[in-house]
């Protein structure tokens, strides 16, 4: 028997047996991700900081001192060894079912092409960044890029069925927690705004983009990502959906779009998986791209944080699950880098804006309030964003 999600018509399928391993890695990450993660914060303020706080007379101040202490921890050795083990079995549990179905999602994707009105425009020649290929991102075999055979879309199709599992559904059913989150601040703070053209850099699958062609369906909408078969789901996803979206396969650091193109330019989950470099390139690249006027909003999970500790549970992937740029990302002064862009300063907003879906903290995974309480509040998405 076949479970077959409702979402949308390109996504993948599980047989029962599919269904169950699944099931068992959501059910394992979220008690990983619960109980057992909240342990790590209790051990850290009742044993290993007043512990730190009696050598030296004063707390950790830095996410490495942190690290240091968690790490000797037992404790935390073993739920760490835990989460990355749960990772890898995410990939082992969804990659044979993709694989099981590949040629039926290709031929689906030819069956659908035509329905939205969109385009896909591919460049094999691109060069794909060196920090997206140094390392198989969050332990994604092959990372978003990787070409397996003609018409190859597996990257895409098996980051839509890995998403679910690994946010636990919080992003909501279409996946498109932050997009919706940024309309609505959208709407709320700058009602006057109606972009006729919009930019989402870094789409991958497209969870993003297509709310922007529903908040403002006359905007043409275009949408980019370095990963070729990540963008031929994507388009086929569309497609399916019947949402027109144009597609390419461009580097956002650096786009064949003529200045001053869009009013618009957004990214959701994108800034933390490139580096310091690429950061600077993507504002620079934005500023160029935007009309007088144009907002470029840029949304990230993890940056930011402003305890030490929550610095350090932000970072862990970094050290445990291939996302390197992640501690570095939070040390940088991502106003100054939109500064040194060109953008005027009073023209830069760096803000927390709420959640649309995510449920509220305590139900799932410990959050705080950026200062180490706990928040009776919607969860928060950090943006970093400027008007040109
Ligand atoms: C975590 S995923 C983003 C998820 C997506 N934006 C969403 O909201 O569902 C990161 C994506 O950014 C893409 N990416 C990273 N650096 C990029 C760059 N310089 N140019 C274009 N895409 C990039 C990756 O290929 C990957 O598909």
């Amino acid at each position: 028997m076949r479970s077959q999600s409702s979402q949308h018509p390109m996504f993948p399928d599980a047989t029962h047996d599919e269904q169950s391993r699944q099931d068992f890695v959501r059910a394992m990450r979220l008690h990983l991700m619960g109980d057992m993660r909240r342990t790590n914060t209790y051990l850290y303020k009742h044993k290993l900081r007043p512990a730190f706080q009696q050598v030296k007379a004063r707390p950790p101040r830095s996410r490495t001192e942190v690290r240091t202490l968690m790490g000797k921890d037992p404790f935390t050795k073993m739920w760490s060894s835990l989460v990355r083990t749960n990772q890898e079995m995410l990939y082992d549990t969804v990659g044979p079912s993709i694989e099981r179905q590949h040629p039926n999602l290709v031929a689906k994707a030819k069956r659908f092409c035509g329905r939205g009105g969109g385009t896909l425009r591919l460049n094999p020649d691109l060069e794909v960044p060196a920090y997206l290929r140094a390392v198989d991102i969050h332990c994604k075999p092959g990372g978003y890029h990787t070409e397996r055979c003609e018409n190859d879309l597996f990257a895409g199709a098996e980051y839509d069925r890995t998403v679910n599992v690994y946010l636990l559904g919080n992003l909501g059913p279409q996946n498109d927690d932050i997009a919706l989150s940024i309309i609505r601040w959208l709407r709320c703070n700058r009602p006057e705004f109606k972009p006729r053209a919009i930019l989402d850099m870094g789409c991958t699958v497209g969870h993003s983009t297509i709310p922007y062609g529903r908040a403002w369906p006359r905007a043409d909408l275009r949408a980019i990502d370095v990963a070729g078969p990540c963008l031929r789901y994507a388009h086929a996803r569309a497609e399916g959906m019947r949402r027109k979206v144009h597609f390419s396969q461009q580097n956002a650091e650096s786009t064949d779009f003529p200045d001053a193109s869009f009013d618009l330019v957004v990214s959701h989950l994108v800034l933390h998986e490139t580096s310091n470099r690429a950061v600077r390139n993507i504002f620079r690249e934005c500023r160029r791209l935007l009309r007088p006027g144009g907002y470029m909003l840029h949304a990230d999970g993890v940056a930011h944080q402003e305890d030490p500790f929550d610095k350090y549970m932000a970072e862990w992937s970094a050290h445990y699950n291939n996302e390197p740029f992640l501690g570095t990302l939070q040390d940088m002064n991502l106003s100054q880098v939109a500064r040194e862009a060109g953008f005027a300063p009073e023209r830069i907003y760096e803000m927390r804006i709420p959640s649309v879906h995510m449920p509220r903290p305590h139900s799932l995974m410990e959050k705080t309030n950026g200062r180490g309480r706990p928040s009776d509040d919607r969860p928060l998405w950090y943006v970093i964003g400027a008007r040109k």
